[in-house]
């Protein structure tokens, strides 16, 4: 029977007999916008589509990438954000560009311009390399382009498998009437289904927990207060929206058990990029004793680079801190800085809850990781 299996495999994570069941009964669906399910990022004939994230929490439209141009403006311009949703966009933007080249040619360029289009999230590169390198030995043309979309899938259908066990793993450590922070969207607006700091959550919520989620509002571009809140709604998530400098304030008055946020980027060492914020939340985690968790899928992880330092952080447009909605909230003739991530060094973090188990933020387990080429997409 179907439904035993599934319980079956659930049966270790679970703390009993009614958990496993509610997870039998509710684990099997994905993401779901009034009542149905949804994934970020999927491709029908010719045309990428992506829920357009710009006009959430208010409108919920899905968006049209015709040409793998538009694809790669869909994801400068943040319509697609998020690590793992980047990351899959680009997959099928290169697979967008199969379709419309006239040779090998036109597909490398076509990279190239996707490649530029953000330049800290490493799922980005994971995506489109991993079509390139499935396609590097096919030098027909026609053979290519009926390939080529099913690859993008592949990649994509692997996103949201990975999150999905990255909710299993995270859920052992979240306990019941837990109180637990998060920083920026690594939702499943991020991700392809699931999301990654927000599928433990998810996990834990459809387990029957009793949880409570601060949702740090994350200016400049407001993804905590815009997107996460609106996830959490979604899924009846009890939870509430703090201004990005409360998080100290509700830390040392022992309202939070823990925090878990997303990466764009992990270097080799553990160290982590992630939206700007991140690190001073980090600190403030450890000065009060509170447990400080990464969760992303092993796409996320870019083993060519040594530490935090060499990974590139974007530079975004100072009007994002000047003006809010449109309304120039700063005086005229004020500038402003606006880098999009930092970098959490290793030794704040408490673990990296990927797809295949919680690590430590330490070169040699991270290693490890990897080490089954395999089981990688
Ligand atoms: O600039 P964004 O919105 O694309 O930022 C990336 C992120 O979504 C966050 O840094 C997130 O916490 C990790 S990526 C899922």
């Amino acid at each position: 029977m179907w439904w035993l299996d599934i319980q079956l495999f659930f049966a270790p994570i679970c703390r009993n007999y009614s958990e496993t069941f509610l997870l039998t009964l509710k684990s099997s669906f994905s993401m779901k916008v009034n009542n149905k399910d949804y994934r970020t990022v999927w491709m029908e004939g010719n045309e990428v589509k992506l829920i357009n994230q710009l006009l959430l929490p208010h409108k919920f439209e899905i968006y049209s990438c015709k040409n793998h141009t538009e694809t790669a403006e869909a994801i400068k311009t943040m319509i697609v954000r998020g690590a793992g949703a980047i990351g899959a966009t680009a997959a099928y933007g290169v697979a967008q560009a199969c379709l419309e080249a006239n040779d090998k040619k036109d597909i490398e360029k076509a990279a190239e311009t996707i490649q530029k289009t953000r330049p800290t999230a490493q799922n980005l590169f994971t995506g489109i390399n991993y079509v390139l390198n499935s396609i590097k030995n096919v030098s027909d043309l026609s053979e290519i382009k009926k390939i080529v979309v099913e690859k993008a899938n592949k990649f994509a259908d692997y996103d949201a498998e990975a999150c999905k066990k990255i909710g299993e793993y995270g859920n052992s450590l979240i306990k019941d009437n837990f109180k637990i922070e998060t920083h920026c969207n690594a939702g499943w607006l991020a991700f392809v289904d699931w999301g990654s700091a927000l599928s433990p959550i998810y996990y834990a919520h459809r387990a029957g927990k009793n949880i409570f989620v601060f949702a740090d509002e994350t200016r400049p571009r407001n993804q905590g207060s815009m997107l996460t809140a609106w996830e959490l709604a979604q899924e009846n998530i009890p939870h509430a929206i703090i201004a990005d400098n409360a998080a100290g304030y509700f830390m040392k008055k022992g309202e939070i058990d823990m925090v878990i946020v997303g990466a764009d980027r992990i270097a080799a060492n553990g160290d982590v990029a992630n939206k700007i914020g991140t690190y001073e939340k980090a600190v403030l985690a450890k000065e009060n004793n509170i447990p400080f968790y990464v969760a992303a899928p092993t796409t996320t992880f870019d083993l060519e680079t040594e530490d935090g330092n060499e990974i590139p952080i974007e530079e975004r447009n100072p009007d994002e801190v000047l003006f809010i909605s449109g309304i120039r909230i700063a005086p005229e003739g004020s500038t402003a800085k606006n880098p999009a991530f930092d970098v959490t060094p290793a030794k704040y973090i408490s673990g990296i809850i990927t797809e295949k188990g919680i690590v430590k933020a330490d070169k040699e387990e991270i290693k490890k990781l990897f080490n089954n080429k395999d089981a990688n997409p």
